[in-house]
């Protein structure tokens, strides 16, 4: 006899609890997140993560199948520590979201179906949010960062600086208004060959840092001086085009190093170095930035991705370093949600659930991850 299949319950009114899932790279995530509605920041109410970064440390960047086995080993503990912080047992549960893409394909999948079980398990809709719109949403994670961002006219210059992505978006509109495909329709550029995070990491490798390099590098350049080495700032005086280009400067990096008489030597100076590289990363997305900003009227930017953490960039970008523009504030999530996370996977869930992108019995069986 064929067992019934449970269908997805329907969403109740306003305050929702979502739980939100991320496993795409090294970082397994949960976090349950409270939303009042349109108009509301999200609320994160607790984020339970397990950072594979030791894991991978010893081979110098992440091996994905060891990062998805360790998804399948930590995911379900972060998510039962998420629902034990907030507080809350997992009936209490209104939806599932969870990034299907882009990513490490066998860790997106750990995340995917980790979800699609809870979702057919609690009878809750599934939300697959994309990984970059996770980032642009945790712009709003909490009301001091993401009211005033709110209240201010759009267009909004965003953007995206991660390990795997460096690209600039128009926004036209609040959260709750985003089309659904925007991250291609609205792109201004990208980068043509690295992603700022990746030449932060592969500069960091060579220079002997830990990984990920861009933290360290950040956290080296305070004592040195950004003019000490001259590097390239590729594309940068190309005002033909808005896209990036980093991969010369990582080349350029290496040489320096090769120049180098012996590791003491290279040890001194390594402050001057992480300084005058990191320099170089900014001033070619500083650069792109203002083109961008005199091509177009913008109200405001707003940065998100991992690279969002850094001091110097957050210190650089501000509206009075672009005087000729129409740019009132600038905007950069908290620091604790600056790198992956769950919590703005769950408010990016949480926007996509009010305008009915959600998935239920029995086409959330059929959600696939994508690596791109
Ligand atoms: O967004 P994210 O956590 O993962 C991706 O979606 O790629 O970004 C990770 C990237 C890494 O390349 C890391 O080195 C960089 O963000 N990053 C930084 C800093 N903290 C993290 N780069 C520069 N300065 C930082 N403080
Ligand atoms: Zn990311």
């Amino acid at each position: 006899m064929a067992i019934p299949l449970a269908e997805t319950r329907p969403l109740p009114p306003f305050p929702w609890l979502l739980l939100g899932l991320e496993t795409s790279c090294d970082e397994s995530s949960a976090s349950v997140v409270r939303w009042e509605g349109p108009g509301f920041c999200p609320q994160v109410l607790s984020l339970a993560t397990f950072s594979q970064i030791a894991v991978h440390a010893p081979y110098g960047g992440v091996v994905p199948e060891i990062a998805s086995r360790h998804h399948l080993e930590t995911l379900p503990c972060m998510i039962q520590q998420a629902l034990k912080e907030a507080n809350l047992p997992q009936e209490a549960l209104h939806a599932v979201a969870v990034t299907h893409r882009p990513g490490l394909i066998g860790a997106l999948l750990v995340g995917v179906c980790t979800a699609k079980s809870l979702a057919y398990a609690l009878q809750i809709p599934l939300v697959p949010v994309h990984h970059l719109e996770g980032h642009l949403a945790s712009l709003f994670l909490t009301p001091e960062a993401g009211k005033p961002l709110l209240s201010t006219p759009f267009p909004m210059l965003f953007g995206l600086i991660s390990g795997g992505h460096t690209q600039l978006y128009r926004l036209s509109s609040s959260p709750e208004h985003w089309p659904i495909d925007f991250l291609g329709t609205h792109l201004l550029c990208r980068s043509r060959d690295d992603a700022a995070g990746e030449a932060f990491d592969k500069i960091g490798k060579l220079l002997g840092l830990p990984y990920p390099g861009g933290k360290w590098v950040d956290q080296m350049s305070s004592g040195g001086n950004p003019r000490a080495f001259s590097l390239p700032r590729p594309l940068s005086q190309d005002a033909s085009t808005l896209d990036f280009s980093f991969s010369g400067l990582k080349t350029a990096v290496a040489l320096l190093v090769q120049a180098f008489p012996n590791s003491e030597t290279l040890k001194a100076a390594l402050p001057d170095l992480c300084a005058s590289a990191q320099q170089a990363i900014l001033d070619t997305l500083l650069s792109k930035i203002k083109l961008a900003l005199q091509q177009e009227t913008f109200h405001s930017l707003a940065i998100a991705g991992g690279v969002s953490a850094n001091r110097s960039l957050r210190n650089s970008l501000r509206p009075e370093a672009f005087p000729m523009s129409s740019l009132q504030a600038c905007f950069f999530p908290p620091l604790e949600y600056s790198t992956d996370n769950a919590a703005m996977i769950a408010a990016a869930g949480a926007f996509r659930l009010a305008q009915g992108h959600f998935l239920k019995v029995p086409d959330l069986f059929n959600l696939t991850a994508s690596s791109h």
